[in-house]
């Protein structure tokens, strides 16, 4: 097993970062100088985080100065520590912050309910911080990420880095150029089949925890159950309503960019999902969710309605899709926009397809190219250009997407979002899973 630091005191972490609501020098962003190399440090080096790491790493203004996993074999900590070898190392991001007194960023690539209680407790050390999709665990969290990130004046940015790539950014051109005029309709869809567990109770056996792997830290925040090979860690967590979002939320927050990007849509005022009955405590395999939010410059009238849906195949009603051909093949997953000059659609991912009004499809459209979602993160904290999916954009994004999470547990009501006040206003008990419990001792320290 490798040498790697445990945690010394999370209170001392929490002492901290209170402090540094008061000491606006960390705040490196506006300070830090153009030469410098950003320092910074990865939570979660393993799955996704050892390409977001790669990714932000990439530039050669950034060194890598800390690495932190709860799992020390090869695939987790172990690849990382091999390619950053002065990098140093750690199990418990707590005791990464108690120490972080060189860093001026962190990635957090965990799973998705230590986004928040990691990335909080970081922007009040006055760190930048690059956070995997969606966001936040709950909309509480969300919500606090925003303010945290404008109170702290910190860089941020949500990895959800499809919004970089050349397919997304033509798609959010040809809207703002009114190539398909005012948006009356949004459709957006999953139709992949996931490979986590959906549906099933919680299993009434444990296995022996490996060496390599810290369960008690893995489960942080969340109430502490007994370890199960192939159950949560790694990847499988998704499909645990304790830990992950479902299929929505694990796509929402890429699928519904393009449409909010375009759009400028920001928060829906009202909601109603259709799914199966909820198991105890695994998400759904289906959900449709059908939202509202005030009308932009961008949408034909005073309302948008916005419909998701997510099952294995499922793509939206033909009949609603004017100016497509009844036999055009729609993608596995993607959205189509409704326009009154056109339709838009845009498939995860792939270059967009623009149908005219008399269904022939447009050619020749203007094409912008990517830019690169991490280095532009790492740019930004060096004071040089701004973050796209900054958690100004990415906090209500990822409040949309976890409102529709909350909906699924109560099927066939309509839910009325008051944005502003953080409430839904006519549903009480639905309103309770704004937030959730802590395990104590692990609650975050809110702003
Ligand atoms: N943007 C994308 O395209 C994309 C793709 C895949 C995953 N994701 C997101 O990335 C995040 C991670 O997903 P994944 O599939 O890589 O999960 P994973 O479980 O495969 O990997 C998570 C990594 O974090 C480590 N880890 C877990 N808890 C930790 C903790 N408390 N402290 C330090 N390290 C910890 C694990 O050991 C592992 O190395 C999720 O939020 C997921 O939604 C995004």
């Amino acid at each position: 097993m490798r040498h790697v630091k445990n945690r010394r005191s999370f209170m001392k972490s929490a002492a901290i970062a209170g402090s540094a609501i008061t000491l606006p020098a960390l705040q490196y962003s506006r300070v830090y100088g153009a030469n410098d190399r950003l320092q910074i440090a990865s939570v979660g080096t393993g799955g996704k985080g050892w390409s977001d790491l790669l990714g932000v790493a990439a530039s050669p203004q950034v060194e890598v100065a800390g690495l932190c996993d709860i799992d020390s074999s090869a695939k987790h900590l172990g690849q990382a520590a091999d390619r950053f070898t002065a990098a140093r190392q750690y199990d418990d991001w707590r005791q990464l912050l108690d120490e972080s007194s060189d860093l001026q960023g962190v990635l957090v690539s965990t799973p998705d309910f230590m986004h928040a209680p990691i990335s909080l407790a970081a922007m009040q050390l006055g760190k930048n911080v690059f956070c995997q999709k969606p966001l936040t665990h709950t909309v509480l969290e969300a919500r606090q990420m925003r303010r945290a990130a404008d109170k702290f004046g910190v860089v941020t940015q949500m990895c959800n880095q499809i919004q970089s790539h050349s397919a997304y950014r033509t798609a959010v051109h040809l809207v703002h150029e009114g190539m398909i005029g005012k948006v009356r309709e949004v459709h957006s869809w999953q139709g992949g089949q996931p490979s986590w567990p959906r549906h099933i109770p919680r299993p009434s056996e444990s296995d022996p925890v490996p060496a390599n792997v810290r369960w008690d830290l893995w489960q942080g925040v969340a109430a502490e159950r007994p370890y199960k090979i192939g159950m949560y860690h790694p990847f499988n967590w998704r499909g645990w309503q304790a830990y992950g979002t479902g299929q929505l939320g694990d796509f929402g927050c890429h699928i519904l960019d393009p449409v909010f990007k375009a759009l400028e849509i920001r928060s829906p005022t009202k909601l109603t999902v259709d799914a199966p009955e909820l198991m105890p405590e695994t998400w759904t395999d289906r959900a449709t969710v059908q939202y509202e939010f005030p009308g932009t410059k961008y949408t034909a009238g005073s309302t948008l309605p916005v419909t998701w849906y997510d099952g294995v195949g499922v793509s939206p009603p033909r009949e609603t899709l004017a100016h497509i051909p009844s036999d055009a093949k729609l993608p596995g997953a993607g959205s189509v926009l409704v326009g009154d000059k056109g339709t838009l659609v845009i498939p995860h991912v792939a270059m967009p397809q623009l149908y005219r009004p008399d269904q022939s499809v447009a050619a020749d459209l203007p094409v912008i190219p990517s830019v690169d979602h991490y280095t532009q993160w790492a740019d930004a904290c060096r004071g040089m250009g701004e973050t796209t999916s900054h958690f100004d954009y990415a906090g209500p994004l990822t409040e949309t997407v976890l409102l529709g999470t909350i909906g699924i547990r109560f099927p066939g009501q309509k839910l009325q979002w008051d944005a502003e006040a953080m409430k839904i206003t006519n549903h009480a008990e639905a309103q309770q899973w704004i937030s959730k419990p802590y395990r104590k001792g692990w609650e975050p320290n809110w702003i």
